[in-house]
Formats: C-alpha cells, sequence, structure tokens
C-alpha cells in the first residue's frame, strides 16, 4: 500500500554522493554491569548502511542483536548498560557528540524504531492516536487536524479497520499485533531516513506479515529509506535483504549480500542457522531443527572463538585465538572464521 507516488529511489540506483553511509557503526562495545560481573553483551561491532539498503540481522537469540541496535542509538538505560568503545556517525556526524535536542531529532524523526516489545514502548496512559500525532506535530510541524488525518491514514496503513475511530483509543484496547502495527505506523509517522525494526512481524499472522513486508519495501523504493530489519526468520530475509549480518555472541560473524549468505555460507553457525529453517519434504513439514549447546555466558571478552564449543569443525586455532572478520567469496562477504568449508578450499584469493 504505497503512501504516495514517486519514482524508486534503491541501493542500487543511488550512487556518488548520495551512495554514502546514512549509519555507521564502527567497533561498537556495550556491557551491563550486574550484581555478578559486567555482561559483554556487543564485542566490537561494525556495519555500515547506505540509502535504500535493507540489512538483515539474525542471530540467536541472546546473540545481541537488540543491544547492538539499542546502544547504536543510546537507548539503553545506563547503568546497568555502559558504552565501552565504539563510534557511531548518522549521516557523517559522530552520534555520540550530538546535542540532546539533535539527539531527540535524530530518534524521534530521521530514525523510526520498532521495538522488539511493543508495550514498553508505548505509554498506556495516552491514547494511540496522540501518540502518533505527537512526532507529526513536533517533527513535521503539523497542525492539529493535519496530524490527526496523516494519523489515520498511518493507521489505515498498517491494516487497522476504522482507524478514524480507532485513534481515540488506549494501547490496551488493541490486540498484540495491533499494537505491533501501532508502532510499526509510529515508527514510519515521519518518514524517517533509516528504520530499525526490531521483529517487527514476529506476532503478526501471516496476512499481516506480509502487508508489512510490503509497507516497508514501498518506503524503502520511494523515498530511499534505510532498513534495518531484526529477525529469527531467514525466510523473510531471504525476500526482503539486500545484505544479511549474521550475530552470535555479540559479534557478526559473517556479513555479506543476501544471494552469498544463502548460497555460498562460511561461517558453520550461519551453515547451522540455514539447517534450521523449516523447509517442506515431499508433503511432510521437516521438524523443526535446532542447534546443539548453548550460547556462552559472555562474562568475560572472548578470546578464542565464541562459537568453538558448539561448532563441528573447531580445531586448535579456534580455541586460541579469535577470529576477526575477514573478507572471503564474493565482493562484501566477510566471515570471522579459521575453518574453510571444503568447497572453497581452491578458491583463489581476490
Ligand atoms: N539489562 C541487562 N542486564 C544484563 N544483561 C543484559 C541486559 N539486557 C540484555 N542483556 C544481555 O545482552 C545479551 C544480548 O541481548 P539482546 O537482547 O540484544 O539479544 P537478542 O539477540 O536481541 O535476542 P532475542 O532474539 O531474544 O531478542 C544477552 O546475553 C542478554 O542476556
Ligand atoms: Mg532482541
Amino acid at each position: 500500500m504505497p503512501l504516495a507516488d514517486g519514482a524508486p529511489a534503491t541501493a542500487q540506483q543511488t550512487n556518488g554522493v548520495d551512495d554514502a553511509p546514512v549509519l555507521e557503526v564502527e567497533g561498537l562495545e556495550t556491557v551491563f554491569d550486574t550484581r555478578d560481573g559486567a555482561v559483554h553483551a556487543v564485542n566490537g561491532v561494525s556495519f555500515h548502511l547506505r540509502p535504500g539498503e535493507l540489512l538483515g540481522v539474525v542471530g540467536e537469540s541472546g546473540s545481541g542483536k537488540s543491544v547492538t541496535m539499542m546502544s547504536a542509538l543510546q537507548l539503553l538505560p545506563s547503568p546497568p548498560a555502559r558504552r565501552t568503545g565504539g563510534m557511531v556517525r548518522f549521516r557523517g556526524q559522530d552520534v555520540d557528540a550530538m546535542t540532546p535536542k539533535a539527539m531527540r531529532r535524530l530518534r524521534g524523526g530521521e530514525i523510526g524504531f520498532v521495538f522488539q516489545d511493543p508495550m514498553t514502548s508505548l505509554n498506556p496512559v495516552f491514547t494511540v492516536g496522540f501518540q502518533i500525532m505527537e512526532p507529526l506535530r513536533k517533527h513535521l510541524r503539523l497542525s492539529k487536524p493535519e496530524a490527526r488525518k496523516r494519523a489515520a491514514e498511518l493507521l489505515a496503513m498498517v491494516g487497522i479497520p476504522s482507524p478514524e475511530a480507532r485513534l481515540n483509543d488506549y494501547p490496551h484496547q488493541f490486540s498484540g499485533g495491533m499494537r505491533q502495527r501501532v508502532m510499526i505506523a509510529i515508527a514510519l509517522a515521519c518518514e524517517p531516513g533509516v528504520v530499525i525494526a526490531d521483529e517487527p512481524t514476529t506476532a503478526l499472522d501471516v496476512t499481516i506479515q506480509a502487508q508489512i513486508i510490503e509497507l516497508v519495501k514501498d518506503l524503502r523504493q520511494r523515498l530511499g529509506a534505510a532498513i534495518v530489519w531484526i529477525t529469527h526468520d531467514l525466510g523473510v530475509i531471504a525476500g526482503i535483504a539486500d545484505r544479511v549480518a549474521v550475530m552470535y555472541a555479540g559479534r557478526i560473524v559473517e556479513e555479506g549480500p543476501v544471494l552469498e549468505i544463502f548460497e555460498d555460507p562460511r561461517h558453520p553457525y550461519t551453515r547451522a542457522l540455514l539447517e534450521t529453517m523449516p523447509h517442506l519434504e515431499g508433503d511432510r513439514p521437516q521438524r523443526l531443527r535446532t542447534i546443539p549447546g548453548q550460547p556462552p555466558v559472555l562474562m568475560e571478552t572472548p578470546v578464542a572463538c565464541s562459537f568453538a564449543p558448539r561448532c563441528p569443525h573447531a580445531f586448535d586455532k579456534c580455541l586460541a585465538a579469535d577470529p576477526r572478520l575477514e573478507p572471503c567469496g564474493a565482493a562484501g562477504h566477510r566471515v570471522a572464521c579459521w575453518w574453510t568449508p571444503p568447497e572453497a578450499e581452491t578458491e583463489v584469493p581476490a
């Protein structure tokens, strides 16, 4: 459902100055100070996002997907969270050096955040209409009637029936899936240049999920918005992402163009994640597989490969030294792993 007509501006079509990254994260490190010690939740994460690009972020529960994005935008309460390293730039500007006013503009209008848990991010004491209209009035300076009209359009756009009337309702009067859609409407309200969507469609049924995906695709095409889409669902990623970052133990362990990740996965963890993807074999759905073993407890900065204890290919070096992300395979493909899959062993380095 398009917001309006306009020329497409995808990542492939932008170039030169326009192609400069909108969001750059370099060496991000974040710990949580707990009674048991510091939990190293983000351990040197670097990535960039270009206009119109959709970066899929995947990884098991606890791998640091949400914390990475929230830490980058200073959305974590401190204490217990503490940034211990790294640099974040939005349109070339150091986010850490921004004034509180610039930071509010960034978070309220220029970057739209769809949080994983809609109930904690919607305010129970204000109507849904008020919560959608507030950023429209503050950041786009719309009048009250204009903001109300736009808010109803946004609710209609995310598939909420009788949008006009629902503007007067409070969050508890909406179902879980509807609250998630309201969150999406708020995140998209100011037509932001960057959308960070943390498991945006997990609680939604497949029809609504497909609608939301179409909506986000449209925003990206029309406005050149760049999107970070965090999910467990590799199927969704396969359908919408340009690039994929695979996270494990607070690190990106593999990153690359989406086709490359699906056709030539290099990290044993990525390979295991792909094997856990449900798919139909014959007429019978296959049993959902899981990766054996547990993710590590992040009480120390890793000195060896964090995946080694669960890895079927681990050898001496994996327990002695922590691999860094290094180029492999096709352009833009990087992996942090000492092991080389047999099919890639004869590859001539680029
Ligand atoms: N308040 C906190 N105190 C201590 N540790 C925390 C806190 N919040 C998060 N963590 C730790 O940070 C790590 C990363 O958590 P994060 O929520 O980013 O995972 P995730 O990849 O988003 O998982 P999920 O898929 O379940 O959403 C986890 O090990 C988690 O236990
Ligand atoms: Mg999360």
